[in-house]
């Protein structure tokens, strides 16, 4: 009788998942679209863009992932630095649980500890769809913007930490990134379609201004819930900023591991020199979906704050800061177009 009901529960999640997918392919034809940056097009969703596929995960996350109080997100447009936080997240909450020298992040790659919940609910549609066999309470990430987050995640106690980083930067990054992943058939992507595109709003889960500044506003309102960092500021003073990423998630360093050599420990652990240089992430693949995978070293270019410089000219400058200027007025972000 009980193996009956299990099947039973497990046709009925199998039932809702099609569900889902079957709205996603009604749903994709009548969309906004757009030149893709990696993809033929991106399609605009309840205004954000999204590839089709994207779109597909995050459809699937609204109406299948649970959230649980003890989660921990985290939540970054892509390229604001998603493979360092998660990183830094896993070491803090694991730090009681590995020895330093036989730790998992020097023979496992950051994407394969921490899952994105919109990749890994496409995955494994039938069973519990997110594991993490590493950690409890369970780390989870998303690219996903706060006006699209699964509702179980903005009713739940769960915490959220955002993190954004300077538009000009994650520009460069995201131009960069995703040139090398652009199929050969399709045509180069020059920086100057790239930085339209983008003041355009028309980038992965973009506008990017609006992502930053729904998680800024949520953390206005519910600052226990969410938390807001950026890239530059963890670059410039790592052992202050892990300190508030322990405070916040629930795991706060006592005095002894603050003045000994656990925080220096886990700065250094995931470096961007360190971690460029581990085997793992100089070999090895993230599969997302079945049409998109990334070679793990495609996630370590330069880690540095201001590679803009290097990049654009002083009319793309002038304009992507008049916008930044504009979109970010008012609120604490101002600081990242400066
Ligand atoms: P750059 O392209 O500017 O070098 P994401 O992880 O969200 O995909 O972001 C990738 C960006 O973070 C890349 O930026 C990458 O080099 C940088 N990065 C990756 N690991 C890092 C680390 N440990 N410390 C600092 N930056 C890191």
């Amino acid at each position: 009788m009980r193996e009956e009901g299990k099947d039973h529960e497990e046709t009925d999640q199998d039932f809702d998942h099609k569900r889902t997918c079957t709205e996603w392919e009604a749903i994709l034809p009548t969309l906004p679209k757009q030149r893709g940056w990696m993809t033929n097009h991106l399609v605009q969703y309840q205004g954000v863009w999204l590839s089709p596929s994207g779109l597909k995960g995050v459809m699937l996350a609204r109406d299948h992932f649970k959230s649980l109080p003890t989660d921990i997100l985290l939540s970054t447009s892509p390229k604001a630095g998603t493979t360092w936080f998660k990183a830094l997240l896993f070491t803090i909450m694991n730090r009681r649980n590995y020895p330093f020298s036989s730790h998992p992040l020097l023979t496992t790659n950051p994407h394969d500890l921490v899952h994105f919940i919109e990749v890994m609910i496409d995955q494994t549609p039938s069973s519990n769809p997110i594991k993490n066999s590493f950690s409890s309470p369970r780390l989870l990430s998303t690219h996903i913007p706060y006006s699209l987050l699964p509702n179980s995640v903005k009713t739940s106690c769960c915490r959220i930490v955002n993190v954004c980083r300077d538009p000009k930067d994650a520009l460069i990054s995201q131009w960069q990134y995703f040139n090398k992943l652009r199929p050969k058939e399709m045509p180069p992507f020059p920086l100057e379609d790239a930085f339209e595109l983008f003041c355009d709003g028309v980038s992965h889960f973009g506008p990017l201004w609006d992502h930053a500044l729904g998680y800024y506003r949520a953390s206005q309102e519910s600052p226990e819930k969410v938390l807001v960092l950026t890239y530059e500021a963890m670059k410039m003073d790592p052992t202050v900023n892990i300190k508030r990423l322990a405070d916040f998630i629930g795991h706060p360093l006592d005095p002894e591991e603050e003045s000994g050599e656990v925080l220096e420990r886990m700065v250094s652990l995931c470096s961007f020199e360190n971690m460029s240089s581990l085997e793992v992430n100089k070999s090895g693949v993230q599969q997302f979906t079945a049409q998109f995978k990334v070679p793990n070293s495609n996630f370590f270019r330069k880690g540095q704050t201001g590679d803009w410089r290097n990049h654009l000219t002083p009319t793309m400058l002038e304009s992507l800061n008049k916008i930044s200027k504009e979109r970010f007025s008012g609120s604490d972000l101002e600081f990242l177009y400066g």
